[in-house]
């Protein structure tokens, strides 16, 4: 307790202390300020400046120490062997052991780190500021795997350690402090800071082991969170570094919570947030897949508009028409945060779509955005212009569900372009806009072999009104290979229009920007040949 007097007392001299629970905050003697950033803590013996760092060193060093302590025990001690099986089983290679600095922290048997530490005169101050003792005074971690935590200067401010069987709590982790800020720290941040930079993308998971994995399988550009959801700091810290996000998550009501929050976020930082629900841990999945087939996954990643408006609209899927009028506020809300006049565009059509009511209903009032070339008279609206990606999908679904013969091979493997493409023109659900004539698209890719099998498929029941309107309307198109030819390339080039608009990975662009020329070039040959049948 005398000693404890003793820092309150000493820092004191050098300038003015005031209380504030357990511990006492002033100005900062090592640096000019205004607001008082010098914390003083009589319990932990030690004094640490927000502002400028003083006092941190000891706390880096600890913690540093301890990071080399433990992991020089993982690899070295007969005593850590369970520790080595429990990773090897796990899949962890030695390298990546080695590259995130994994370690063990012996079992209580054992003299831990705190007698190490007194070896490197490393007082218990220190080890108390640094995290490392339990309340009770003794060592926290015991037992225990560790994974060292850097800050995003590679700076080493805490652990997370896991038990090596089901020892509850699975997870023990540094006590929250001002250093060692779960709402702002990234697991494996400085490890991946470069591929995140040289990707332009950053995947956000909730796991250090799958933060682990993924690396090991090549997908280096990782982060977790530390067991909190993504905040708007976590957003902010990868913003710097990259502009498409990828956020991996487990969809209970908490990780839906902050998807909604990041939304809001992503849009004020100009993020393209995209998400993926996985169906178990990517740890677990890439002990038994190929990380070609994570990327294929990844690749479905729905962007977070589009996946918080259908979140949304799927609450009041059914419901009657007051209920999803209800839904409307916080839809528009939504729509309203994005400044993109393209994307607001597809956001108020997805919208408008999923809660089956008037894109106008929709729109923010008043609107500058959209109020050119609208009359401010009571006449008739003029209907708004069609989207020309939406007539693309129509036709192409119109032709083929009236000659669902001709379209059998290329619903198969694509439509090949002889000496203008090397890979037969593919294309998916995605590529319609409308998501009924993507759900019919679907339904005649299933039954690509005899696509006109559609016509008495049980489960194709529900989109039947608009499959007849549609072959009503490919027989007023002149059904013939030629017109299939053009409106396949036409589709395709159009939604490879959206996807070059979307993306801003430029080497991604400039491919699409090659391929719609080559799509546009195939689709206009196409269009001669009808001319001249
Ligand atoms: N977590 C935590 N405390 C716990 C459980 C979890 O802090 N008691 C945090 C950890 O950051 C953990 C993350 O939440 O990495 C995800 O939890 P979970 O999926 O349970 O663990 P995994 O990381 O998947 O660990 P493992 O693969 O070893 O089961
Ligand atoms: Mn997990």
């Amino acid at each position: 307790m005398r000693e404890a007097a003793n820092i309150v007392e000493v820092a004191s001299e050098f300038t003015a202390l005031k209380r504030q629970g357990t511990n006492y905050t002033g100005l900062c003697p090592y640096h000019q300020e205004k607001t008082p950033s010098f914390s003083v803590s009589p319990e932990k013996n030690f004094y640490y400046c927000f502002g400028c760092s003083k006092g941190g060193d000891a706390i880096y060093k600890t913690l540093a120490v301890a990071t080399a302590y433990y992991h020089k025990y993982l690899l070295k001690s007969p005593a850590a062997a369970e520790a080595r099986q429990y990773l090897k089983d796990r899949g962890f290679e030695q390298s990546t052991i080695e590259e995130f600095r994994l370690g063990y922290a012996p079992s209580r048997e054992r003299s831990g780190f705190m007698q190490a530490a007194r070896k490197v005169d490393l007082d218990r101050g220190a080890l108390e500021a640094a995290g490392l003792l339990s309340q009770r005074g003794g060592e926290r971690f015991v037992d225990r795997v560790m994974f060292p935590i850097s800050d995003r200067r590679g700076r080493i401010v805490g652990f997370g350690a896991r038990a090596l069987g089901d020892a509850k709590p699975k997870y023990l982790n540094s006590p929250e402090t001002e250093l060692f800020n779960k709402r702002s720290l990234l697991y494996g941040f400085p490890q991946v800071a470069e591929a995140v930079r040289k990707e332009g993308a950053a995947l956000v998971v909730e796991g250090y082991t799958d933060v682990l994995m993924l690396y090991q399988s090549g997908i280096k550009n990782a982060v977790a969170t530390l067991g909190t959801a993504m905040t708007e700091q976590h957003l902010k810290t990868l913003s710097g570094h990259a502009d498409r996000i990828y956020l991996l998550f487990d969809p209970d009501e908490a990780g839906e919570k902050a998807v909604e929050k990041a939304a809001v976020t992503a849009a004020e930082l100009k993020l393209d947030l995209r998400v993926l629900r996985l169906p178990e841990d990517p740890a677990d999945w890439l002990l038994e897949h190929a990380s070609g087939e994570f990327l294929d996954l990844l690749s479905e990643a729905v962007p977070i508009l589009e996946y918080s408006i259908r979140r949304i609209a799927g609450q009041v899927r059914g419901a009657g028409a007051t209920s999803r009028a209800r839904a409307v506020p916080e839809v528009k809300a939504l729509v309203r945060q994005i400044e993109d006049p393209v994307l607001h565009r597809e956001a108020l059509r997805l919208a408008a779509e999923a809660l089956d009511v008037n894109p106008e209903a929709l729109r923010s009032e008043p609107d500058s955005r959209n109020a050119a070339g609208r009359s401010s008279s009571d006449g008739p609206r003029r209907r708004a212009p069609s989207d020309p990606l939406i007539e693309a999908g129509r036709e192409v679904l119109a032709i083929v569900l009236a000659r669902p013969g001709l379209a059998s091979g290329a619903l198969q493997a694509g439509m090949k372009v002889p000496g203008l493409m090397d890979e037969p023109v593919v294309l998916g659900n995605g590529d319609f806009a409308d998501e009924t004539h993507a759900r019919i698209f679907a339904s005649l890719v299933e039954h690509a072999e005899d696509p006109g099998a559609v016509l008495s498929d049980e489960r194709a029941r529900p989109l039947m009104d608009e499959i007849s309107a549609l072959r009503a309307a490919g027989e007023k198109l002149y059904p013939s290979e030629a017109s299939l030819r053009a409106a396949w390339f036409r589709l395709a080039a159009l939604s490879r229009e959206k996807a070059k608009l979307l993306t801003d990975d430029f080497d991604e662009k400039f491919r699409l920007h090659a391929e719609i020329k080559r799509l546009n070039a195939a689709a206009v040959e196409a269009s001669n040949l009808t001319l001249e049948s």
